[in-house]
């Protein structure tokens, strides 16, 4: 098909390179823990990005579905909320398809996808701008997990953070709080907030989610080694390695390790360690909060609620909150 010749092509902005150093330091330091952990946000390399699409698709994976149930249930609601004309940022953007599903009704005035996973989100929405030609887009290859680096070509007028699918929840409640804190600050007073959150339900639920008997979630998590060897030289070998999910109830979280499946030792350059059989790496914490409790996390980082849409089993919320009244628009501590 020819392309109209007014379409408008994404400005892409990849600051993942620039931070690579800070990534291999950061993942030297969480490897030598007394209890070794990997950050979740690893996961993501191009391989990663694709087995989580997959794990969407898995029946017992019930947030991105349930989220989308919400989503195409509410949309005039939700878009009365947001408004029109939006600089719709959207976080943790992957495959582009949530943001895509709520393009017509909430017509932002700049769609901008924000993802660790910078060559994957760049063929996203390169993929989103040929179904959308006359939207203003922009891509930010970035790690946001401590700072939200933005360009200067996001608009800063109507700023309103797309974060759904729960991801949230890989921060600790008080790590989440300053998060939301940052975004509060950078969102400015007339802007907005459009999250999902995974909420408190039967365990046995809970943990099919991340343990699924196709072993798609495992090698998702698996494959985090074979990213950390590409990062950071470790010689990692999968096949040493368990994939292990449980739900703690006092945390209220879902946690993923890798168990060593024997004892082995782990060489990279400026680095040893030697794991016993059964010791694990920590790679991922996904909180799950009730609605009373996420709006209260919301609260103290700044934000009102406005209104929740909850689907009909209780299982996800998503929310939509604005700055509250007389909460500085300024860094807010953790
Ligand atoms: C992308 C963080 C929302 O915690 O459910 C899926 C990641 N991990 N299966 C989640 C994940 C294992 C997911 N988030």
């Amino acid at each position: 098909m020819q392309t109209d010749s007014v379409a408008a092509r994404p400005r892409f902005f990849d600051h993942v390179a620039a931070t690579r150093a800070d990534a291999r330091a950061e993942l030297c330091r969480t490897l030598l823990e007394p209890t070794a952990s990997i950050p979740p946000k690893f996961f993501y390399d191009r391989l990663g990005s694709a087995l989580f699409s997959a794990i969407t698709e898995l029946p017992e994976y019930y947030p991105t579905r349930t989220e989308a149930a919400i989503i195409a249930a509410h949309r005039d609601a939700i878009a009365h909320r947001v408004g029109r004309g939006a600089t719709l940022i959207d976080l943790g953007a992957g495959d582009c398809r949530k943001a895509a599903s709520l393009l017509d009704v909430l017509a932002p005035a700049q769609y901008v996808a924000v993802d660790i996973s910078s060559a994957f989100v760049s063929q996203a929405l390169d993929a989103l701008q040929r179904q959308h030609p006359a939207l203003e887009t922009v891509g930010v290859g970035t790690d946001f997990a401590e700072a939200l680096w933005l360009p200067d070509a996001v608009r800063a007028a109507g700023r309103t953070f797309f974060y759904p699918g729960s991801s949230i929840g890989n921060f600790a409640p008080s790590d989440a709080c300053a998060f939301l804190a940052r975004l509060r600050a950078q969102a400015g007073a007339d802007g907005g907030l459009l999250i999902g959150v995974d909420l408190v339900k039967a365990v046995a639920v809970l943990e099919a989610a991340y343990d699924d008997p196709l072993g798609v979630t495992a090698a998702f998590n698996l494959n985090v080694l074979r990213n950390v060897n590409a990062l950071i030289g470790t010689d990692f070998d999968v096949a040493g390695w368990a994939h292990v999910a449980r739900f703690d109830p006092a945390a209220s979280r879902i946690e993923m390790h890798l168990e060593a499946r024997r004892a082995c030792e782990l060489r990279w350059p400026g680095g040893a360690r030697s794991f016993a059989a059964g010791e694990r790496i920590h790679t991922e914490n996904s909180y799950k909060y009730t609605a009373e409790s996420f709006t209260a996390l919301l609260a103290d980082a700044g934000w009102a609620a406005t209104q929740h849409w909850i689907d009909p089993r209780g299982w996800f919320a998503l929310v939509h909150a604005v700055p509250r009244a007389g909460s500085a628009a300024g860094p807010v501590p953790a």
